[in-house]
Parts: structure tokens; C-alpha cells; sequence
């Protein structure tokens, strides 16, 4: 059987609800086979919608088992029930109430949406569609109800009962092994935010005074015997609330506030009202378990989630098309925490190289999308680097755009004119073109097209004058030949031999021109001597920059530049033309290498030991998939890994002496505590990036280092990056070391995702058949996502040159595991799918492999609307 185009939503053809939902009184009894739920909803007809039209609840593998109107039984001829729906022909024209009862199989549940049962802890999951998997409900965002939910479970399986908003009541259920909990959550909210946790969990807690007053508890529940590796966590909450009341204004609304940790969970986590649920991954952490990068993966998703309190729950979405409204939005916010809470420079290139690595390839294939879609045929499939982290930038672009204390005070107006309504980006764009009198119109075209700008620049000195003119030409590949220009924030300055010039032009105000016109030009006066542009400081627009400076002038930006996110950014360029060059023509000499290497080696001795972080980026040239996005086509994954291979030696050969001295300097003093703090991170993110770039340069001797350091290391940071290193360097002694790894950690399912995601990124013919042995070894599953994502995922995503293997192999590994996974989670088989989504881009051979893999996942029966959707959209 074919599956059928799943059918298309658009947003041009949204209209309100007919009926709204005020109240929703829910009882929940737990059972591992047969939950039954009892929803009493409050329902009206809409004022804004269809006079006298049917009544049309959602369901998704439902069963109806019980149906009351205002308390009567309905007769048969009065509804139509299906797994996928419920309709009342004739609903009252008044207020009425509907008992619908439901019956679902929690431990049945693999798709993980809806109440699903994750190593015996029931959990839900409903964002975006899950809700009507547990009742029939008006499951869409606009439709805001208040709910009170009585959860009951035997009390020996489901000790914990949680449920959203505030705790009013709990008792025994007389005469029954069971037990029951109330809880009450006044804020109306829509049914993708609802939430229940029942289960045997262990919790940290204490207690928040908000800025208002409110005394709230705050609980972090976790596996039982975890409950330490919450600290962090529960710390970090603390720390976004009080972030969120003094830099936004925004405090918490409830008397408790809670996370839970879930084993098997599709995303990072869930915003869901006062009760948020969270793969584990992103709340566990001790020294000894957890690197840094877990660590501030934690501050940063439990800031994100937690700040959608305001920027998704207090204000939610009209629709799924209005998702970048909350995400976007949200990101940018959380982005802002952590740039906060570590290094603002440091971050910042984190956050750009994510957008480089996931968004801009995603923008230049087959599944580019506006970051407000226009239509969707599975929303799951959206939840992407567009919406999220592009939604992200154009938040921030808005900020440069208008300044601080305007974006402030739009936020503000934004989030008081739009408290407890589904609101769009028109609203959000409103608040701010009130408050600053400026139309945003042109601005609000960053929502309405795929594709990266293109910016063109070109500097033309005249040394009689001592006028220096830049020229800017905007264009805008796969947006569609009648896509307008965008309004595109430039923070500029000017760099001269000696340093930064002081350069005015009336059009750059705080540093930043906006280029508004497809063309545009800028003179500064007054300039003594030909100037290298320092453009886009801090990336200040998510665009690709062309410009052709010699290495020469950009590593004048290196030495120069006052903008540390340029100053990264110009090694990077000069790296990048190095690799496109090698990568191109296949030659063995590598223009320029040694001035790149010089220019690294004067920077590390002046600045390393002042600021290891930033100094480790530095060191870490472009990663393999962005020098093939930058190539664009015809691309050869084999000549993009030499070429930096051969990069990454020529730098090592030069700078290696330089890094053993700077990696023993900065070693932690004996005895020192454990911090996880940016500034110890730091440290160790430069001695690990040291140590690898050893061992590229002699492979013996950082072997012998790796070893040293995975025996003796006092952090999972270090003692990853040890077996990281050793990873590269075939031989015995990494076979030894991965198999002791994992016969020490084999109970700590989390960090064995780290032993089997070193493991599918190793860059050898033979990783085909390891992660083939991988996958019967006891550490992996394919029913735990984020032992999927581990081991498949970051096999399709981080090893370019195996997973794009000539003879197909590595597409097969993916398209066997995305058919094998969709029977049981549609939701994480489409995004494994998306790994192809470069495929038109590559050379003619792994093109044609590429496409085959995907056509057979197309034709093959059965699909899910996720992969099917993915499929069909990555081949057309
Ligand atoms: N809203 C969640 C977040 O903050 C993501 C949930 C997505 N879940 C899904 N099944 N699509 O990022
Ligand atoms: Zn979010």
C-alpha cells in the first residue's frame, strides 16, 4: 500500500474555531495497559466562528468508551466517533458540557506523544498534536481553557503525581491500593501545554521568592538515586527566574514550578504550564558523569523552557504557523541567559556556528522553508534550525535595529497587549512599530522566505580623496525572482594598519548601517590609508558575506579588530578559502597555510592563556559540512576531509610545541574543585582542543597523552576528550581503551551515548561494520531516541566522508534505520530522514546513491505523514 499525500495546511486558510473550550475537569487513572480518562469540557459556541456548525473534536488512535451531554447519554445518531475524530451533528446553540471517555494504552505508546510510559514513569507529551491522543479536544493553540486534573494511580507504582499549575489536593482512593492528586492551573492555556508525570522518582527542591512577592517551590524529579545530579539544574532554574525578572521584567505566575526527568523522550524538552518535562539528558549532570558541554546545554534548555512561561504559555501561538513566535523568540532569550551567565564572545560564535552547520544548509536544500511557514502536511517536521535558530536572529536583528531600551520596551508592550491570547507575528512586529513609530513592514519579510542572503561587498579606496567607499549588492538565491530586499542590520567599523579607525558616516549610527536596497553604498571621509572593513560584527545578520580580502587583510582583522566575534570570524575565512581551494583542485599544497598558521601562533602567545575559551575556538577550523555549504555543489565529502586533514597537520606541525607548553600551563592546579563555570570550561575546552591538534601533528605521542589523560581524569569533559582523540588513531590501544570505557560506564546509559557517538563519527571504511556491532551491543536500543540519535544520527550528521560513501553503504545504514524506527516513532525516523537534505549538492556518483536511498524510503508502503512528508519534499 502507498501511503497518500498527506493532506496540505495553509496558513492563508486559518479561521477561528466555531466552538471554545472555557473549562476542561479531567480524572486520570492511571494503568499500565488501559488509562482511562474522563474529560469534562466546558464548551460554547465561538462568537467568531460559524453559527450552528457541528461540533469537530481531534483524535489520534483513539477509542471512545463513554459520551454525556450536559450529563445525558447521547444517542448513537448524535455523533460520529473514529480513532481520528469525534463529531456531534447537532451541538447546542448555548453553553453546553461534553463527558467524553477515553481508554488509551500508555505501555503501547512508542510514538511518545500523548500519555506514554518511559522506563515505568507515565509521562506526556503533547506539543504539538499529542492532546488528542488522550482525549478528543479542539487541539489547536488558539483554543485556551482552564483546567483542573485529578490524576490517580496505585500508589505503589506512581508514588509522585504531577499535573500542571498548583497542587490543591491528595488522598487514598478508600478501600483500593490507589491514590489521587488535584491540581489546579488558572492561567487558560492551550491543550499542547498540558502535562501529567506519575511515577517512582527521586526530587531536589527549594524554594523562590519572585520579584512580586510569590513564594514558589521549585522540584526537580528525577530516576531515584539521581536526585544529585539535579543540583545543577535546580540551580539553574533559580538563576533563569531571577534573569527573566531583571532583564525582561517577567516573573513566575504559580506556586510551584517543576521539571522532570524522562528517559525516552522525542526533543530536549517541553514548556509544559509550571510542570516542564525534560529528557534526561538535559538535567542530569555531576562532575564525574557530565561534560561541559552537558552543562551548559542544561543552564541553556532549562532557561529556554522555563522563559516560555512568558514567550509561548502567558502569550501562546494563534496557530503552528506562528511557532517561530514563541520559539524564535524563545531561543533568543535563552541565547541572551547564557551569554549572560558565560562568555558573550565565546556563545556567540557558538550560536553562529550552529546556525552555519544546521540552518543555512537546511535554507539552500529541498526542505527550506519560510521561518512562518505558509504550509505544512505534518507540523512535527518543523520544529527546525529555521524557525528555531534563524527565528532567533531575526529577534536580535530586530534589537540592533531599534536599539536596547526600544526593545525593551516593545517586549514589554508585546507581552501585556498579547497576556493570555494566541497571538502572531504581526503582533509581536505591532508592539515594537507602536513603541518606536517605525513601520516594520519591510522588516517582517525575514518571516516570509526560505534562503540566505548573499552580500556582496567590494571597498574602493581613493588615496587622493581619502575617501574609502563600501559597496553593498543584497541578493537572495531560492527566495523567488520577485523576492524584495531585506532589511539588513551591517555593524561596520573600520580597521586600519595600526588598529581601529574612527570612522563616521551620518547612516551608521551605533556602529550599524542598514542596507535596505538590493544596492547601496557608504563613504567615509577622512581615511589616511587604505582600511580593512570589519563587517557584520557580532553577525549581525544571518547572511553569507562576500568579499574578497586577501588573507593578508583579514588576519589584520585577527590582530586588529575590536569585535571578537571578527576576529574569530577572520581565521575562519581565511581557513575556509584554504580548504575550498585544496578541497577543489586536490593539490597538496596548501596556499597560505603557513600565514594562517603564524597568524594563530601570535595570537595563542598573547592571548591564549588570558582567555583559553575563546582561544580553543580559535583553534577549531570549519567543520566539513560547512566547507561543503560553503562549496554549494558538485560537492566530494573524500576532498573536503583531506583537504582539512592536510590543513589541520600543517597547523599542528607549526603550533605543537606551542600547545604541550600552553596545555601544562594551563592545567588545573592540583586538588583545584571542580567548577563548572565558563571559566574552567574554558581551560579545559583549550587543553583538549591542544592535545587533539598533538596528535594530529604525532599520532604516537598523543596517543600516549589521550591515555594518560583517560586514566587520570578528574572530569567527564576530560576523560571524553582523552577516548575523543583516541578515536582518531587507529590501533589496538583505542580498541582497548573504547572497550573499557564501556564496561566501566555500563550503567550510565547517558555517557555511553558519548562512547557510541565518538564511535559513528570515526572517519574510517570500517565504521559501517562497528556501528553494525553497535547496534547488537547492549548500550544501544532502537527504542530509546536518544540512543538512536547517538549512534545513527550523529553517524548521518558529523561523519560526512561515511555516510556519504560512494558504494551507498552509509545512506543505506540511515534509510534502513528511518524504515525500521518509523513503524514505531514516525517523529524521530523523519528526522533522521533529514541527513539527506543536502543530497542535490553532491557530486554526480554519491547524488545518484543519495536520491536511490531516498526513493526507496519513498516507495516504500506504510509511511508515517512524518516520513513521508520528509521524503517527499526532500525529492521534489
Ligand atoms: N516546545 C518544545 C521546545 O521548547 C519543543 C517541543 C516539540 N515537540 C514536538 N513533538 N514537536 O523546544
Ligand atoms: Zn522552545
Amino acid at each position: 500500500m502507498r501511503t497518500e499525500t498527506p493532506p496540505t495546511i495553509r496558513l492563508q486558510d486559518y479561521r477561528p474555531s466555531d466552538h471554545l473550550i472555557d473549562r476542561v475537569d479531567l480524572d486520570i487513572r492511571l494503568d499500565p495497559h488501559a488509562s482511562r480518562i474522563t474529560a469534562v469540557l466546558a464548551l460554547r459556541p465561538n462568537p467568531a466562528g460559524t453559527p450552528g456548525a457541528q461540533l469537530v473534536l481531534d483524535g489520534d488512535e483513539l477509542g471512545l468508551v463513554g459520551l454525556a451531554l450536559d450529563g445525558k447519554a447521547l444517542p448513537a445518531e448524535a455523533y460520529a466517533a473514529t480513532p481520528a475524530g469525534l463529531t456531534l451533528h447537532a451541538p447546542p446553540q448555548g453553553p453546553f458540557t461534553l463527558t467524553v471517555e477515553t481508554v488509551v494504552d500508555p505501555t503501547a505508546n512508542t510514538k511518545l506523544m500523548g500519555l506514554y510510559r518511559s522506563s515505568g514513569v507515565y509521562c506526556t507529551q503533547c506539543e504539538a498534536d499529542g492532546f488528542r491522543r488522550i482525549t478528543y479536544f479542539l487541539d489547536r493553540p488558539d483554543i485556551l481553557s482552564v483546567y483542573t486534573t485529578r490524576i490517580e494511580a496505585a500508589r505503589e507504582e506512581a508514588p509522585v503525581l504531577l499535573g500542571n499549575g498548583n497542587p490543591v489536593e491528595t488522598g487514598d482512593v478508600p478501600g483500593t491500593d490507589r491514590h489521587y492528586a488535584i491540581w489546579q492551573d488558572p492561567h487558560p492555556k492551550p491543550a499542547y501545554l498540558f502535562a501529567i508525570v506519575g511515577g517512582r522518582l527521586g526530587h531536589v527542591g527549594r524554594s523562590f521568592v519572585t520579584s512580586e512577592g510569590r513564594e514558589v517551590a521549585l522540584g526537580v524529579y528525577v530516576e531515584p538515586g539521581k536526585e544529585a545530579r539535579a543540583d545543577y539544574a535546580l540551580d539553574a532554574v533559580a538563576r533563569s527566574m531571577t534573569w527573566d525578572e531583571e532583564v525582561f521584567g517577567r516573573a513566575y505566575d504559580l506556586d510551584v514550578f517543576n521539571v522532570v526527568a524522562v528517559s525516552d523522550f522525542n526533543m530536549g524538552a517541553m514548556e509544559n504550564k509550571g510542570l516542564n518535562i525534560f529528557n534526561d539528558k538535559y538535567v542530569l549532570a555531576s562532575p564525574e558523569t557530565a561534560t561541559d558541554a552537558d552543562y551548559a546545554n542544561i543552564e541553556a534548555i532549562i532557561a529556554h523552557e522555563y522563559f516560555h512561561n512568558w514567550s509561548g504559555n502567558r502569550v501562546t501561538c494563534r496557530d503552528w504557523f506562528q511557532l517561530c513566535l514563541k520559539e524564535g523568540l524563545t531561543v533568543f532569550r535563552d541565547q541572551e541567559f547564557s551569554s549572560d551567565m558565560r562568555s558573550r564572545a565565546v556563545h556567540r560564535i557558538g550560536e553562529v556556528r550552529t546556525l552555519r552547520a544546521r540552518q543555512f544548509p537546511e535554507d539552500a536544500g529541498p526542505l527550506a522553508h519560510p521561518v512562518r511557514p505558509k504550509h505544512y502536511a505534518e507540523i512535527n517536521n518543523f520544529y527546525t534550525a529555521t524557525v528555531y535558530e534563524k527565528g532567533a536572529e531575526i529577534v536580535r536583528m530586530l534589537k540592533t535595529l531599534i536599539g536596547e531600551a526600544a526593545f525593551r520596551n516593545g517586549m514589554d508592550r508585546y507581552f501585556s497587549e498579547n497576556d493570555g491570547t494566541a497571538a502572531t507575528v504581526e503582533d509581536f512586529l505591532a508592539a515594537f512599530a507602536t513603541e518606536t513609530g517605525r513601520d516594520l513592514a519591510h522588516f517582517a519579510q525575514w518571516y516570509e522566505r526560505p534562503s540566505t542572503p548573499r552580500i556582496a561587498v567590494s571597498g574602493h579606496y581613493d588615496a587622493t580623496a581619502k575617501t574609502y567607499r563600501l559597496d553593498f549588492r543584497q541578493t537572495r538565491p531560492g527566495a523567488g525572482a520577485d523576492a524584495p530586499p531585506l532589511v539588513i542590520p551591517v555593524a561596520l567599523g573600520l580597521i586600519g594598519p595600526d588598529g581601529p579607525l574612527t570612522a563616521t558616516n551620518a547612516r551608521v549610527r551605533d556602529g550599524v548601517f542598514v542596507l535596505e536596497s538590493a544596492e547601496d553604498s557608504l563613504t567615509f571621509e577622512n581615511i589616511a590609508a587604505q582600511p580593512v572593513p570589519s563587517l557584520f560584527r557580532d553577525f549581525s545578520a544571518p547572511v553569507r558575506v562576500e568579499m574578497a580580502l586577501s588573507d593578508a587583510e583579514q588576519l589584520t582583522l585577527l590582530r586588529h579588530d575590536t569585535d571578537a566575534f571578527n576576529r574569530w570570524e577572520s581565521a575562519q575565512r581565511v581557513a575556509l578559502r584554504i580548504l575550498i581551494e585544496a578541497a577543489r583542485s586536490g593539490s597538496e599544497t596548501l596556499d597560505g597555510s603557513e600565514g594562517l598558521a603564524a597568524a594563530l601562533a601570535a595570537f595563542l602567545d598573547g592571548e591564549a592563556l588570558r582567555d583559553p575559551a575563546f582561544a580553543a575556538l580559535m583553534l577549531a577550523l570549519p567543520s566539513e559540512g560547512e566547507v561543503a555549504s560553503e562549496i554549494g555543489a558538485n560537492i566530494d565529502p573524500d576532498a573536503i576531509f583531506s583537504a582539512r586533514r592536510r590543513l589541520r597537520q600543517a597547523l599542528a606541525a607549526r603550533l605543537r610545541d606551542q600547545l604541550a607548553v600552553l596545555r601544562e600551563q594551563l592545567a588545573d592546579p592540583a586538588g583545584a574543585a571542580f567548577s563548572p563555570a565558563a571559566a574552567a570550561a574554558g581551560r579545559r575546552a583549550f587543553r583538549n582542543a591542544a592535545l587533539d591538534l598533538i596528535a594530529v601533528a604525532d599520532p604516537e605521542r598523543g596517543a600516549a597523552l589521550a591515555r594518560e589523560q583517560i586514566a587520570t581524569a578528574a572530569t567527564m569533559t576530560d576523560r571524553l576528550a582523552g577516548l575523543a582523540t583516541l578515536a582518531q588513531i587507529p590501533g589496538e590501544a583505542r580498541e582497548a581503551e573504547l572497550a573499557a570505557f564501556a564496561e566501566l560506564y555500563a550503567d550510565e546509559p547517558l555517557i555511553l551515548d558519548k562512547w557510541l557517538a565518538i564511535q559513528a563519527a570515526i572517519a574510517e571504511d570500517d565504521t559501517i561494520a562497528r556501528i553494525g556491532r553497535l547496534q547488537r551491543h547492549p548500550a544501544f536500543s532502537m527504542t530509546n531516541p536518544n540512543r538512536v540519535r547517538s549512534l545513527v544520527g550523529v553517524f548521518s550528521l558529523a561523519n560526512p566522508t561515511q555516510f556519504n560513501r560512494v558504494d551507498g553503504a552509509g545512506y543505506a545504514l540511515v534509510a534502513d534505520t528511518v524504515l525500521a524506527l518509523d513503524k514505531r516513532n514516525p517523529q524521530i525516523a523523519a528526522r533522521l530522514l533529514t541527513a539527506f537534505g543536502s543530497w542535490r549538492q553532491l557530486e554526480p556518483v554519491r547524488r545518484a546513491a543519495a536520491e536511490a536511498a531516498l526513493r526507496g524510503i519513498a516507495s516504500a508502503g506504510g509511511l508515517s505523514r512524518d516520513v513521508a512528508d520528509i521524503a517527499g519534499r526532500s525529492l521534489a
